[in-house]
């Protein structure tokens, strides 16, 4: 697989950034992770945008002409990629980016609620001090889960470590947290809301033994439905996950031209 350090392209392997880059060194810098369908990337610009807002947010050197330009020439130098393309921009200033395959994605998974209380000052940066969210898959997998369920201390349902998190409680509509309960503005939850089918509201963790179908979204995910939440057992996909998937779908194939 081909990636592009710093302007240059070269294959993944060779890629090698200096072991005193603050990414590395404190996690201090950003990155994306973005869709690919036979060479076309799907919500480029959102990602792009986010990525600067972060870098923003972050109070990083952040250049996007040029993280735009390093994009071009990757997806140019491999037009057919199926997959996805990780983008990361650095506190030293590294600016990275890499063609991947997607990683195997069983067809569901079993979540299990997992306390966390997020950084304030990381609130709403897609950071690379991604420890925490890390450590909460190897929690759930440790558990004999799938992934975790981040709820705060006070019972608010949050999201996955690296997805949102949208459930039905009702069977009739399709709920995800609003942004102001502190979770990440995703690109797909973007995408799912504008279907019509999902809408915003705060969830307490108390009410997840009425949940009737759940899934997690993200870019990698697309709808990856949960087969359980704690002891609760869960149809895989249910009804509305099922109906917001074909939409989700339909969408991201109008974005990119039919390669999806
Ligand atoms: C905490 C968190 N929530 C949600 C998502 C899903 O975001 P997107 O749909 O933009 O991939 C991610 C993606 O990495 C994430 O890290």
């Amino acid at each position: 697989m081909l990636a592009i350090l710093n302007g240059k392209v070269l294959p993944v392997e060779e890629a090698m950034v200096p072991a005193t880059d603050v990414g590395l060194l404190r996690g201090d810098g950003v990155f994306e992770v973005i869709r690919v369908y036979s060479g076309v990337p799907f919500a480029l610009e959102q990602h792009f945008d986010r990525m600067e807002q972060s870098a923003k947010k972050l109070m990083i050197e952040f250049d996007r002409a040029a993280i735009e330009r390093d994009t071009a020439e990757l997806l140019a130098a491999d037009p057919e990629h199926d997959g996805c393309m990780r983008l990361v921009s650095t506190g030293s200033g590294t600016r990275f980016a890499a063609l991947e395959a997607l990683p195997p994605i069983p067809p569901s998974v079993r979540l299990t609620t997992l306390t966390y209380h997020s950084t304030i000052l990381l609130d709403g940066i897609k950071s690379l001090s991604y420890a925490a969210n890390m450590l909460a898959t190897r929690i759930a997998v440790d558990r004999g889960a799938g992934e975790s369920l981040l709820v705060t201390e006070s019972g608010t349902v949050l999201e996955g470590p690296r997805q949102s998190f949208v459930c039905s409680l009702d069977g009739k509509r399709l709920i995800t947290p609003p942004l102001a309960d502190r979770v990440l503005d995703s690109i797909t939850r973007r995408t799912l809301i504008a279907t019509g089918m999902v809408d915003e509201q705060s969830i307490h963790v108390d009410q997840l033994p009425e949940v009737k179908e759940a899934f997690l979204a993200s870019t990698l995910r697309e709808v990856h439905p949960a087969s359980a939440i704690d002891d609760l057992e869960l149809e895989a996909p249910g009804p509305l996950s099922q109906q917001v998937d074909v939409l989700l779908r339909a969408a991201i194939a109008e974005a990119v031209g039919g390669s999806a």
